[in-house]
């Protein structure tokens, strides 16, 4: 009996040194509250301005929602894609996935949220943090479920385009290549097919299509065979050979975040390769048919996917960045991660 309590007693301590210790190895993890007492009105000015971008133009949640997946598989959630090029060194903003062929949208919008809450609170809020509040507010607000936004985190001090560019998954990978790629930072083959599902929302450019209709396979005049037919004339109409600048809508409800993406790959009305490829594979197009007939389990695998991918830790170091589109001036670059 005595034994027990001690050894009862013993375990409990273990137990709590152990917490301790893991507590201070990890004092560095992100928490809801984070900003509670620095910062109390953080989270509802992000929310209050979302709401009123996603009021004027609804599309712009797609804007909102990718900027925070391109920042977040590139040097995990760390705002590097926010930061510009400057005159030594090209930046992410700049690859083809996050310009020309594929405009990432909002950066103003980000700009504007992080001046209004630098005028709240100096110094406080990270840009990541932010960008990972927006996209969630965002989805939110157009359908699509709810997911918990830990902060903390800190903004990185590098960008590079050369790492967008081998990082970020382009519209012509297969399926293997789509695994491979959302493998590196962590993510299951279904996750990386729910995810792909973000694009029942906001809008693309002609250019990523035309491959497809045009060039596919690199010979000129063909048109991919796996696109719908009727389809394939639709998005002829709208996206015409050599004329840049035409602009498509991601699914049938752009501004809904709904399952009809799951719907219209399955049906062969994928917009990207990428999107197609899901179908190429027997376990990528088990789960599209799953998606496209349970939108609730779309919605609730989606939005634990996002909890996950907005985890995806950045550089150790970091900085709470005064202006998202630069790094603070040196002797600023003291805080660790
Ligand atoms: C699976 C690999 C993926 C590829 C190859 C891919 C590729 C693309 C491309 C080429 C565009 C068009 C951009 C433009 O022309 O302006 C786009 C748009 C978009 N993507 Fe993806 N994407 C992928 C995964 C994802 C994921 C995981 C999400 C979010 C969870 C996402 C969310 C979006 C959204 C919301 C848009 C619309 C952007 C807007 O409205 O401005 N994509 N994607
Ligand atoms: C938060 O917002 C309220 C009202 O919107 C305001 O009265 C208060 O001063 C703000 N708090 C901080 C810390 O800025
Ligand atoms: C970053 O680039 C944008 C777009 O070119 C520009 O409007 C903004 O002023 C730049 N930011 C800085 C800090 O130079
Ligand atoms: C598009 O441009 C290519 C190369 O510049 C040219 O060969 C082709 O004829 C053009 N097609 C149309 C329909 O204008």
């Amino acid at each position: 009996m005595k034994s027990c309590t001690c050894m009862c007693l013993l375990s409990i301590l273990g137990l709590l040194l152990l917490t301790t210790v893991t507590n201070a190895d990890n004092d560095t993890r992100l928490d809801l509250d984070y900003y509670s007492e620095t910062c109390p009105n953080a989270t509802s000015i992000v929310k209050q301005m979302v709401k009123n971008i996603v009021a004027e133009k609804s599309n712009m949640a797609g804007g909102l929602l990718r900027l925070h997946f391109h920042d977040c598989f590139v040097k995990g959630c760390d705002a590097s894609v926010l930061l510009n090029s400057t005159d030594t060194n090209a930046a992410e903003k700049d690859a083809p996935s996050n310009s020309g062929i594929a405009t990432l949208r909002g950066y103003d919008h980000i700009d504007n949220i992080k001046a209004a809450i630098e005028a709240d609170c100096p110094g406080i809020v990270s840009c990541s943090d932010i960008l990972a509040l927006a996209a969630r507010d965002a989805t939110v607000l157009v359908g699509g479920l709810n997911w918990s936004v830990a902060l903390g985190r800190k903004d990185g001090l590098v960008s590079n385009e050369s790492e967008a560019t081998e990082l970020l998954p382009s519209f012509s990978m297969t399926y293997d290549e789509l695994v491979e790629n959302f493998a590196a930072v962590g993510f299951s083959q279904g996750e990386m097919v729910v995810l792909s599902g973000g694009h029942t929302i906001g809008r693309a450019s002609c250019l990523a299509v035309w491959p497809r209709l045009y060039d596919f396979n690199g010979v000129a005049g063909q048109t991919d065979p796996s696109i719908d037919s009727k389809l394939a004339v639709e998005l002829k109409k709208q996206c015409p050979q050599n004329q840049t600048g035409s602009i498509l809508s991601m699914d049938s409800t752009e501004n809904t975040f709904d399952n009809l993406y799951f719907k219209a790959v399955l049906a062969n009305k994928g917009l990207f390769q990428s999107d197609a490829n899901l179908l190429a594979n027997p376990v990528g197009k088990k789960l599209v048919e799953k998606y496209s007939k349970r939108g609730a389990t779309f919605k609730r695998d989606f939005a634990a996917a996002m909890e996950k991918m907005s985890n995806i830790r950045g550089a150790l170091e970091g900085q709470i960045r005064r202006v998202c589109t630069k790094v603070n001036r040196r002797p600023e670059i003291h805080d660790e991660y």
